[in-house]
């Protein structure tokens, strides 16, 4: 990627993967990403912070060459995954005098998992500071921002903040800064979705504890960096509250039409009653957009056949992974077929535990749905918008 500078001898050396479309083999990449790495250089030392990951750290170590870089005294790892620390073992090899500088347990895992030698490090707590001459940082660490180990580097100076993954977003651009903020929003908030949603309750105190720090820019290791941080603070501060809209997520599948048919009367008498509904037929969709709508939604509802006794696996999955991502939804409830028996809401039910939801109850057809189980969705829409009544968002 084309070197940027920032400020005066403080420049974005990493890389975007344009291409990329799938990260852990299970987040979709519509907008591909970008592994950002910062060379900063004081009067005395010379930080690197953050790699790339393994498959762009030709490019990194292209990019030290073109600025002349004869000396790196630190790379500074704020998290050990392998798309920011993968390319540290590259930068130890072209740059011998180099420490690693991470917090302990950070340090653990970059032993483990890239097998860095242990007298490469320096070791830093919280609030620690690190000179570079004219320059300091200030270390916060900032545990479970997505892992146990994550940290965020702040430079004294400058006022500017390299949180690595949190404000982060899947976009690979030309863009240095954060100018289409449209856009950059839609990819900031199915990050938050995607990776940071289940630490909601960690980030809401790393950003209280944030507003110690005069924030002028925020470098993220992937997307653009805010040169107006407010912009995805005030979004941050949005997504991580407790409060919710007068939406539902409605993610089904039908096998034989009789879930589907349900489900269109469904989606009609939710928008009867002005309740916003973000339907997802689970064959179809993407799950980073169903990520995405589960951020701010007050009710999930899930739809599904009986298969072999239980939810469709399509539907199992998307139980599985609200469970996972924990969002701050209040209400839940159930609509499905079955043909002969089975405990399918149950099962389903069960698979939501992580979740401090009220279940409104289950709608249940026998086969294809009739005038009684129309008459049930009916009552459900109206018991969802009784419940959104009640907690003030409808
Ligand atoms: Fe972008 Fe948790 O790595």
């Amino acid at each position: 990627m084309h070197i940027r500078e920032i400020k005066d001898k403080i420049y974005a050396v990493g890389a975007n993967h344009w291409d990329r479309r799938l990260f852990d083999e299970l987040i979709p990449l519509p907008d591909g990403t970008s592994y950002n790495s910062y060379l900063i250089i004081g009067t005395e030392k010379t930080a690197l912070i953050d790699a790339v990951d393994p498959s762009k750290e030709k490019e990194l170590i292209e990019n030290l060459n073109k600025l002349n870089i004869k000396k790196i005294d630190y790379v500074i790892s704020n998290h050990a995954e392998q798309d920011h620390s993968g390319g540290i073992p590259k930068v130890l090899e072209t740059f011998p005098m180099a420490k690693v500088v991470t917090n302990p347990k950070c340090k653990d895992f970059l032993i483990d998992l890239l097998l860095i030698p242990e007298e490469r490090f320096i070791e830093i707590n919280d609030n620690d500071t690190l000179s570079l001459g004219n320059r300091t940082f200030q270390f916060i660490i900032a545990p479970w921002v997505h892992w146990p180990e994550t940290m965020l580097t702040y430079l004294k100076e400058e006022n500017i903040l390299f949180p690595c993954d949190l404000f982060g977003s899947h976009l690979a651009t030309s863009d240095l800064y954060a100018v289409d903020e449209a856009k950059v929003y839609e990819s900031a908030k199915r990050y938050y979705a995607e990776i940071m949603m289940p630490f909601r309750k960690n980030i809401q105190k790393h950003l209280e504890r944030l507003k110690e720090f005069k924030i002028d820019i925020i470098a993220p290791s992937h997307g653009p960096v805010y040169n107006k941080p407010e912009f995805i603070l005030n979004a941050y501060k949005d997504w991580t509250s407790d409060n919710v809209k007068n939406e539902i997520v409605f993610a089904y599948v039908s096998m034989h039409r009789s879930v589907e048919k349900m489900a269109e009367y469904f989606i009609d008498a939710l928008m009867k009653r002005n309740i916003a509904v973000k339907p997802f037929n689970l064959t179809k969709t993407d799950i980073g957009e169903l990520a995405m709508a589960l951020v701010d939604t007050a009710t999930i509802v899930i739809g599904t056949p009986t298969v072999l006794t239980g939810p469709h696996p399509a539907a199992v999955y998307a139980a599985y992974l609200c469970n996972a991502l924990r969002p701050k939804v209040k209400f839940a409830s159930i609509i499905g077929s079955y043909g002969w028996g089975g405990k399918m809401p149950e099962k389903l039910q069960e698979l939501l535990s992580n979740l401090d939801i009220e279940l409104i109850p289950p709608v249940i057809a026998k086969g294809y749905p009739r005038q009684k189980d129309f008459l049930a969705l009916e009552e459900l829409a109206e018991n969802i918008l009784k419940k959104h009544r009640e907690i003030g968002v409808a």
